[in-house]
């Protein structure tokens, strides 16, 4: 069907394919029925054509490192198939999602949205992921292919990478995600790859996705992201995204006739884009383009587990689980407590149901038989707190807010961030916005005002210009790198008087390079002191235990910016230890979306590492805290003693952040733990470290051949729970090499099996080992290949838990083809 569709179609029609319509549709071909489809971010949630602020309600899941600590590809596939029924409420055929880049510095601003350091563990969940979405229908869109490890000059940077490091680390999961889930669609990253963006280069996209792998799919740019016409197209690149076209429509019309694309080329790209909308079933069901929320109790349940499967125990002095019944009262405390931080920040964002706090939670699982207290204790934020409340906004047409409003409407926050503006009479480009509302401070004292905006804005209070986003506005790090950074201005109010607060609002007058966004966000917070602090500590003091939360929030963790460093922000590494002095039972529940130093460690009795895990945050950390369930969650990332253990962290800025446009991967495939087992650089907490409840035993590994066969060897391990609680333990599998001509890492991944059981049960982890396992890729032979030589197979808990060490003689070399179509053995 798809050919006979696409034989009557013009030049001009079939390029019309290749460019979305708006921000997150395709375009149709009415004439032959060709219809068009939606695509929706994103990793955690579907989120639908709306604002990332304020669209349409949606089911907020955990983000990717979360699903990373579970190890637990099962659930995560069952989180896929939930997450295309979101999908399908919101009338979208395609998922952008997963996100796949790996943690190599730390410090990524997106690291949250990735699973793990080590691409075994991505491709595992990322292939669970893809079945499930793409399992019911809709096209998952893996991303972002590739090179994307960091938002620093995100739009340009060259990340330089050489090609054993890429096959090897960067690479893998994506493969994984075409070879063995025939994942539908591809996003091509903003940064360039050795110098190339990636949405025009051809090694990447047609030469290794296209024909090593054999990817049939669509390779979709990155929004903005690709930048040319011939080149792009050229290169593999099917679908360049947000309509409407910028390089293609006529301009790669023109350029076929000129001869600098090939007509084939064309009618190969759109062929996919049509074979897309087949595989999605839009040929026979359009979807329906409007959008429902859709909150389901099986949803729910699914989120509440994954949030306690991910929670990871990194620290256990004889306090967890806490017994409901003995504790009498119960301090609860940090900037992480009362307000619920379910997700990070960024395309990733979406309008959540609702959400559960810790606080919350708490309350809920104790049914209000003990004496809770709660007190903030210090602010991490690192935009100044949104404004909530009533808010008029009323839209001009044109710039500086004269005349009649065009259309009028009331708010609840203040944050603007427009895909689409009320009224169809309105030019993005030329209109203007007034918001009014009335600020009523709770305290007396000296306030500040916070304003970032992609446009341009002013801030009155009381008439008086208190914050100017207007003259001299300069891009700063937010919405994307769009929006200036945020501007503040100080006043000093009485507590119960009505301040008339006022922001005028118009989008950016330049035209020039890069992405223009309309959008702005305002705020107004007293500053938090050291009688918060003290206030904290005095509740914990007279508390049983302090449960202190603390980390982050998705204004950190977020698309667009990366980390300043590894330590919490703001006063909260003394809140810690203050509360800690204060009350011997403190434990500590962190929410970070990566990595953190901990100073404070041997000061508290617990730390539970629990991300942000989706909108039911507040009952799974309470499930876990409680003991209704045990904490499931594995390290998926190694947690170094100080920022500048990393591999990535030398001191050289041309190895990260980036120097001159460019960031070199200098460590190479030193990353994450296999730089601290290779290099000796003892971690904090290694890679797949998580304590539980209970205790299991190991029996002898057994090993299916000594002798590795084409077809692999199996190796399985006895592990019985001795405890009195359920409980689960993972097995990991390493595989180390023989001296080869290139170094190789000390130990790396290749398997793992994680066991739910229960008391005195015994189940047999199983994980199997193949030829390519044993390999390193060969640049000069363009391959993989494991050398001659005796392999040891290592048994282990977690990188720095080893078990068993299987000496396995492998008297034979294996050589694959990156196509894989041949297994030649040598030898
Ligand atoms: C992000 C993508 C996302 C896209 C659409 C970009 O800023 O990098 O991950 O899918 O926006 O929202």
């Amino acid at each position: 069907m798809i050919d006979s569709i696409l034989d009557q179609m013009t030049l001009e029609e079939q390029v019309s394919l290749l460019s979305g319509a708006d921000f997150w549709t395709t375009v149709p071909v009415e004439r032959l029925g060709v219809p068009k489809i939606k695509v929706t971010d994103g990793p955690n949630g579907a989120r639908g054509a709306g604002s990332l602020v304020a669209g349409v309600k949606a089911t907020c899941f955990p983000v990717g490192i979360a699903l990373g600590a579970t190890w637990n590809p099962e659930l995560v596939g069952q989180m896929g198939a939930a997450l295309a029924r979101q999908a399908k409420s919101k009338g979208a055929a395609v998922l952008l999602a997963p996100t796949v880049n790996i943690h190599r510095s730390g410090l990524n601003g997106r690291n949250f949205e990735c699973y793990s350091e080590d691409p075994m563990l991505t491709a595992e969940l990322a292939v669970a992921y893809i079945d499930g979405v793409q399992g019911e229908g809709i096209a998952a869109t893996i991303k972002h292919f590739a090179g994307n490890e960091s938002e620093i000059e995100r739009q340009t940077m060259s990340s330089d990478i050489d090609e054993r490091t890429l096959r090897e680390i960067y690479l893998p999961p994506f493969e994984q995600a075409v070879r063995r889930a025939s994942v539908m669609a591809v996003m091509s990253s903003y940064n360039r790859l050795n110098g190339t963006y990636t949405s025009e280069h051809y090694w990447l996209l047609t030469k290794v996705l296209r024909q090593e792998w054999g990817f049939d799919g669509i390779v979709m740019s990155d929004w903005f992201g690709s930048h040319s016409t011939a080149e792009t197209i050229n290169a593999g690149l099917d679908l360049e995204m947000p309509g409407p076209a910028r390089d293609r429509g006529e301009k790669l019309v023109a350029a076929v006739r000129e001869g600098k694309v090939e007509a084939a080329t064309v009618k190969a790209a759109a062929r996919r884009m049509l074979l897309l909308l087949e595989r999605v079933g839009a040929f026979e069901k359009t979807p329906a383009l409007t959008e429902r929320a859709i909150d389901l109790p099986e949803d729910r349940a699914l989120i509440r587990r994954l949030g306690a499967e991910g929670a990871v125990l990194l620290k256990n002095d004889s306090i967890l689980p806490l017994a409901k019944t003995s504790l009498d009262r119960i301090a609860v405390i940090g900037p992480n407590a009362a307000t619920a931080r379910v997700m990070g920040g960024g395309s990733a964002q979406i309008a959540a149901h609702y959400t559960v706090s810790p606080l919350e939670g708490i309350r809920a699982a104790l049914a209000n038989a003990n004496s809770i207290s709660h007190a903030v204790g210090c602010r991490h934020n690192r935009l100044i707190d949104v404004f909530k409340g009533k808010i008029t906004v009323e839209y001009f047409k044109g710039r500086g807010c004269k005349g009649h409003p065009l259309h009028v409407e009331t708010v609840e926050k203040g944050e603007f961030f427009w895909f689409e503006l009320p009224s169809g009479d309105l030019d993005p480009a030329h209109f203007s916005a007034r918001m009014t509302m009335q600020f009523v401070p709770e305290e007396s004292g000296d306030h500040v005002f916070g304003m970032t905006n992609a446009g341009l804005a002013r801030l009155f209070v009381d008439g008086a210009l208190t914050v100017d986003g207007h003259d001299g506005w300069t891009r700063g790090e937010n919405y994307f790198g769009t929006a200036n950074a945020e501007q503040r201005g100080a006043a000093r109010l009485e507590a119960g008087k009505a301040y008339a607060v006022t922001v005028e609002y118009e989008p950016s007058t330049a035209n020039g390079e890069g992405i223009n966004l309309i959008a702005v966000r305002f705020g107004v917070e007293k500053p938090l002191g050291e009688a918060d602090i003290a206030a904290a500590v005095e509740t914990a003091r007279n508390a049983d235990v302090a449960l202190l939360f603390v980390g982050r929030d998705g204004e950190w963790d977020a698309e667009g910016l990366d980390l300043p460093d590894m330590r919490l922000p703001g006063r909260q590494e003394e809140l810690i230890e203050r509360v800690a002095a204060a009350n011997a039972n403190t434990v500590v529940v962190l929410q970070t979306g990566g990595p953190v130093e901990m100073p404070w460690l041997g000061k508290v009795r617990a730390v539970m590492q629990v991300w942000y895990p989706g909108q039911e945050l507040g009952n799974a950390v309470a499930d876990v805290l409680f003991g209704d369930v045990e904490p499931g969650g594995r390290l998926p990332q190694t947690f170094p003693k100080a920022l500048a253990d990393n591999s990535a962290i030398t001191g050289d800025a041309a190895v990260y952040p980036g120097k001159d446009g460019h960031v070199h991967y200098e460590e190479g495939v030193f990353v994450g733990y296999r730089h601290h087992d290779t290099r000796a650089v003892e971690p904090l907490f290694p890679f797949g470290f998580g304590l539980g409840y209970t205790r299991f035993s190991w029996g002898e590994p057994k090993l299916s051949s000594y002798e590795m066969g084409p077809d692999g060897v199996t190796v399985s391990v006895d592990v019985t729970n001795i405890g009195d609680r359920a409980g689960s333990e993972l097995v990991q599998l390493y595989i180390s090499s023989p001296k080869t001509k290139v170094e190789r890492p000390d130990k790396e991944l290749r398997a793992f099996a994680k066991l739910s059981l229960q008391p005195g049960e015994t189940g047999t982890a199983v994980m199997k080992i193949r030829p390519r396992d044993l390999a390193y890729f060969d640049v000069e032979g363009g391959a993989f290949r494991a050398e001659p030589g005796n392999y040891q197979l290592i048994v282990a808990a977690n990188a720095a838990d080893i078990r068993f060490i299987i000496d396995q003689p492998s008297p034979s070399a294996y050589v694959l083809s990156p196509s894989h179509q041949a297994t030649s053995l040598i030898g």
